[in-house]
């Protein structure tokens, strides 16, 4: 029999293996993502049962190993770090009431992860993510195009769900997207978006015209407070943005180039430096590429700087200069 030899593999590190870090693995594992996923979480107990649970399933899907628990030595070498360790929201609670918490978590556990895999790209997922990008940025001494967070993903994909349905077509033939801060002052940029290449307000079902400025305005409101009816009815978003994660994982570690909405330093990006937020950004294998400026009316510019204004706020209020 010849012998067996080792090709190259990909490496996906999870810290948190928190209702987020666990759902991302299992998408992760579904939808091949990474030849090799590590979980890793100071709960070392509950580390090792979910990746045993997880690895017990995966007969059923492709050539993923995984493996969890609570030795950080776990993520050597990883192609990419997704961050979901840390404080959730508690029903009430905004994503920027965790930023404390959460940035002295940071502070201990960024020099750990670079100790074990200097060469990958992180992405955040713990929350606030966009004040949380630039803090570990700061931190770890990372160029801005290897860290950076999910962003407006998940809040994307949200919305789409929404006009989709009411539309009457495939999800991804909506094209529309929510950027800024992933948080309470993000905003969808209406002026430009399209079912397939017609304009939103052109659209019709049975000559009806479905996208009005009410329904508009409900599925703005929809989107920005879906978390917070999620987390009232369940406790934690989990699914969903384990998915959003999965997608931003696939187009670093196959190079994609996919244009995302994630969020990292705009370093200068409609004038904007020193602060994150999501803009459709080209993402691959070095992780954020170009961060897009997109054509929107004044009142989305305006918006989009209020946004801008907001987190340079908590920023300043958490003594994280730009
Ligand atoms: N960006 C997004 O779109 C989005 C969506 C959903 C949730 N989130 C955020 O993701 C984060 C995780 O949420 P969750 O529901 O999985 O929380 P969770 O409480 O279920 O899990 C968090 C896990 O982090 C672990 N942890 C804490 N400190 C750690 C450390 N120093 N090292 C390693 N592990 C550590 C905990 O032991 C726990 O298992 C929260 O901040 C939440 O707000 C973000």
């Amino acid at each position: 029999m010849a012998n067996i030899t080792t090709v190259p593999v990909t490496k996906l590190g999870i810290v948190g293996a928190g209702s987020v870090g666990t759902s991302l693995a299992y998408a992760a594992i579904i939808r091949e993502a990474a030849r090799e996923i590590a979980l890793y979480d100071i709960d070392a107990t509950r580390a090792e049962a979910e990746g045993l649970d997880l690895a017990h399933g995966t007969q059923f899907t492709g050539a993923s190993t995984v493996t969890g628990g609570g030795d950080i030595e776990a993520l050597a070498g990883a192609d990419i770090i997704v961050i979901t360790a840390g404080a959730r929201q508690q029903p009430g609670q905004s994503r920027l009431d965790l930023a404390g918490a959460n940035i002295r978590i940071l502070e201990k556990l960024m020099p750990q992860l670079m100790e074990q895999a200097p060469d990958a790209v992180y992405v955040l997922v713990t929350n606030p993510c966009d004040v949380l990008t630039i803090a570990a940025q700061k931190i770890s001494g990372l160029p801005r195009n290897r860290i950076f967070c999910s962003g407006t993903v998940l809040d994307t994909s949200r919305l789409r769900w929404l006009l989709a349905k009411e539309a009457h077509v495939l999800m991804t033939s909506v094209h529309a997207t929510i950027i800024g801060e992933h948080g309470d002052s993000e905003f969808p940029v209406w002026s430009n978006a399209t079912i397939g290449p017609v304009p939103l307000q052109d659209w019709r079902v049975s000559g009806r015209q479905v996208f009005t400025d009410e329904f508009l305005a409900a599925a703005t409101d929809d989107v920005v407070n879906a978390a917070y009816r999620v987390i009232e009815g369940k406790g934690a978003t989990n699914y969903a943005i384990g998915l959003a994660a999965v997608r931003i994982v696939e187009a670093v570690l196959q190079a994609e180039n996919a244009v995302l909405p994630v969020s990292a330093d705009l370093s200068g990006t409609y004038g904007i430096s020193g602060v994150a937020l999501s803009l459709p950004t080209v993402v691959g294998s070095g992780g954020v590429y170009t961060m897009l400026e997109m054509p929107m009316s004044e009142k989305e510019h305006g918006q989009l700087m209020a946004s801008a204004e907001q987190l340079q706020g908590e920023l300043a209020k958490l003594g994280i200069s730009s």
